[in-house]
């Protein structure tokens, strides 16, 4: 493959699919070259979400560039337990990026507070999220290019071939940028054999679907700051247990809707919410499929939520596939 071609919007028919560490580190190579020849002594700037795709765009563009490269991690108080640090000890100290951590939390959740409606949950999110990144752009000086992990898949449902289908979300002073998206012509599969010979770690490369939105779609209704601490603290037990099977699920986590139950606690009568356990498989997330659990690991998860988490008193598994049920609980 040429630079010329890896430039395009067009995956040539010729480009061999990156499966093994090889080709990973052959495309890393004329990618690292192309992002030189494009920024030149100019700056990138990028939203690090942590995700796979902005992680593996930022690891290859500061390898091709180091400092000229700007991340923002924005934490909106519904990340996984322990994801922003995460990604301050990977890119701030293992890739020794240029990395400025915002913690807009009170923002988003004073903003978010008493709205049940999820639609506007989203859009909240999406905005103040839109928001804050624009405010840390406007500090920096010198930007001209916009780092992206837009991915092919990405391209491909813009409707067609269009080089700027992200840019209808960006705020004003930030639609002069040029994009530098180092990986549009790859599939998901490749994203991650290149972040592993990049030097990112399996639990980076090999994560499970996260939505934009985080943890705000799965503390179903009006978000309180308790019942997303008791969310975070439940879902890291429901992912480390399922992790211990010899097969994990595509997708698996918890969710803690709004109602309370009667439970008992220290001989009276105690008022907890219950924590539901999601875990399934699927193609593509059009439809999907409960993963079968063993009873033990459920039991296991039940006794450890149960035990540690401040106001649950119950435990759920939610076995229900798409259709009918959405994967999501809003
Ligand atoms: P549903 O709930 O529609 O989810 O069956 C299908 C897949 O999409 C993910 N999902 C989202 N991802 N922003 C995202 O980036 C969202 O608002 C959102 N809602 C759902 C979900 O996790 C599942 O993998």
């Amino acid at each position: 493959m040429t630079k010329q071609e890896l430039n395009g919007n067009v995956r040539p028919e010729s480009m061999e699919r990156i499966t093994t560490p090889e080709l990973a580190r052959e495309f890393i190579e004329l990618q690292t070259e192309a992002i030189r020849e494009q920024v030149g002594k100019g700056r990138v700037l990028l939203a690090l979400s942590g995700g796979v795709d902005s992680s593996v765009c930022a690891a290859l563009i500061s390898r091709a560039i180091g400092k000229q490269l700007c991340c923002v991690h924005v934490n909106h108080g519904l990340l996984r337990k322990g994801e922003p640090e995460q990604v301050c000890r990977v890119f701030g100290e293992q890739f020794d990026v240029n990395l400025i951590y915002v913690d807009a939390v009170d923002r988003f959740l004073d903003n978010l507070a008493g709205v049940s409606d999820p639609e506007r949950k989203r859009k909240i999110i999406g905005k103040i999220f839109i928001d804050v990144f624009a405010e840390e752009a406007a500090k920096i000086e010198g930007v001209g290019f916009l780092g992206q992990g837009t991915i092919y898949p990405d391209i491909l449902e813009s409707d067609g071939v269009k080089s700027h289908h992200n840019v209808g979300g960006l705020p004003e002073n930030m639609r002069d940028f040029e994009l530098v998206e180092p990986v549009k012509l790859l599939y998901k599969d490749e994203v991650r054999v290149v972040g592993k010979a990049l030097g990112l770690p399996d639990s980076m490369v090999y994560r499970q679907p996260f939505p934009g939105p985080g943890l705000g779609v799965r503390c179903v209704g009006a978000i309180t700051r308790d019942r997303l601490e008791a969310l975070r603290e439940a879902d890291a037990v429901v992912r480390e247990e399922i992790e211990k099977l010899p097969a994990r699920p595509w997708q698996y986590f918890a969710v803690v809707p709004d109602i309370k139950s009667t439970g008992i606690k220290d001989g009276k009568r105690y008022m907890g919410w219950p924590v539901v356990i999601r875990a399934i498989n699927t193609v593509d997330a059009v439809t999907a499929t409960t993963a079968e659990l063993p009873f033990s690991t459920l039991c296991a998860i039940r006794d450890r939520i149960l035990s540690t988490v401040e106001g649950v008193n119950r435990v759920l598994w939610d076995f229900s596939d798409k259709p009918v049920s959405t994967i999501e609980w809003e």
